[in-house]
């Protein structure tokens, strides 16, 4: 065979190895498109011997977000980074039992009040109810002693194209002081544009109050250093002051010259010590609640977007609640070893609650959290991970 001919059998060989082993790769990604099984494995058991299961979403990008049925907990969540790789962007623990310690919430389903009710006390229908006052023996916060990051949640897994996983509780009359038993259903969708979404729905059968949430703390840098030069925005042009109790005030605050203010991507370092504010002072950081611009009530709008440029990881919120607290993991000591035993010191990450505000039952003039028997309660917040180079 002459040489030419040579070659060009070569070359012709080439192409056909190229044409199959893309069909393959082909094949791969429309088999992956279609499975996203939803993979479930035990996470260990509570001390009253009930099994925890922990369940991973994959979307068809390679996202992965992992959670388990204690406490709706969110224990995992990988995002990309400029270059393509996926890491975990969520504080939290490698086994069940961290989960246990008194904990800072990490990655739960908060309720059945998110955040602070002052002195655990409020008014309903002409009845006053009396709820733990588990925060410093001062205030109630989320939701209790037991509150729903410490129960477990029914769990029912749905594969698709767009993982979800369903998670449904019944909240019994008086549980934790509270009126009416309440149906809960929390529905985590994994988008394959890199979104968790997050529906809440439920129902009462007696006049109640609800304010649901999650408490993931993120650090876009993958946990490697703190989040004091995370970038954030805010969508809000008010913010509410509190009390040493960190109960809101009743005032709505215009942010404009004040550390409180970001309307514009603003460095978290840069106001966090203006010890002279004193909000700041009182907060002991940021740990309060931005009230949204919005231009009806209940719309799905964006609230906050995060930017690490380090890692060029980017995540934006969109809520339907009228409120997100931002809390920048100030009660964090490093006394907590968290995943890969990594010490999560003060800052180490932020909250982004999407909320009512704090302490509305007992602020007339705050947005409504008072469910009634014939109303569905209903809200949607996204997490959107994005990449900006
Ligand atoms: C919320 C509160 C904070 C703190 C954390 C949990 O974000 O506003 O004050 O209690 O939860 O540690």
């Amino acid at each position: 065979m002459k040489l030419k001919s040579l070659i060009a059998l070569a070359a012709g060989m080439l192409f056909f190895q190229s044409c199959t082993s893309k069909k393959t790769e082909n094949n791969q990604n429309t088999d992956s498109l279609k499975m996203n099984k939803i993979e479930k494995i035990s996470f260990g058991s509570l001390p009253d011997g009930r099994g925890v299961d922990q369940y991973t979403l994959k979307n068809a990008k390679g996202m992965e977000v992992k959670i388990m049925n204690y406490g709706g907990v969110i224990t995992h969540l990988t995002a990309p980074d400029k270059d393509g790789k996926y890491e975990d962007v969520v504080l939290g623990f490698d086994s069940l039992a961290g989960y246990f310690t008194p904990p800072p919430y990490f990655g739960a389903i908060i309720g059945r009040y998110g955040n602070r009710i002052a002195k655990g006390k409020f008014t309903l229908d002409g009845k006053t109810y009396q709820l733990a006052t588990n925060n410093n023996n001062l205030n109630h916060l989320h939701g209790g002693i037991v509150g729903y990051d410490k129960v477990l949640w029914n769990a029912q897994a749905i594969d698709g194209q767009e993982p979800v996983l369903k998670l449904t509780y019944l909240s019994k009359d008086g549980e934790e002081g509270y009126p009416g038993n309440l149906n809960i259903t929390v529905i985590y969708t994994l988008t394959n544009d890199n979104s968790l979404k997050i529906d809440y729905t439920a129902n009462t059968d007696k006049t109640t109050i609800i304010n649901l949430t999650n408490h993931s703390y993120f650090n876009l840098s993958a946990s490697k250093k703190d989040v004091l030069d995370h970038e954030v925005t805010l969508n809000a042009d008010k913010y509410l002051p509190v009390d040493s109790g960190l109960i809101p005030t009743g005032e709505l605050r215009a942010v404009t010259g004040t550390v409180f203010d970001f309307r514009k991507p603003t460095v978290i370092g840069k106001g966090i010590n203006e010890v002279k504010d004193e909000q700041i002072k009182l907060g002991g950081g940021y740990d309060h609640a931005w009230v949204l611009i919005k231009k009806e009530a209940n719309e799905l709008s964006l609230a906050a977007t995060v930017l690490e440029k380090t890692s060029g990881r980017k995540m934006e919120v969109m809520t339907t609640e009228p409120a997100i607290q931002f809390y920048t993991g100030n009660f964090l000591d490093g006394s907590l070893l968290g995943k890969d035993d990594v010490k999560y010191t003060k800052r180490f990450a932020l909250c982004l609650e999407s909320e009512h505000y704090p302490d509305s039952p007992n602020h007339p003039t705050f947005p409504s959290v008072i469910l009634k028997p014939n109303e569905k309660y209903s809200t949607t917040t996204i997490y959107k991970f994005l990449v900006e180079k």
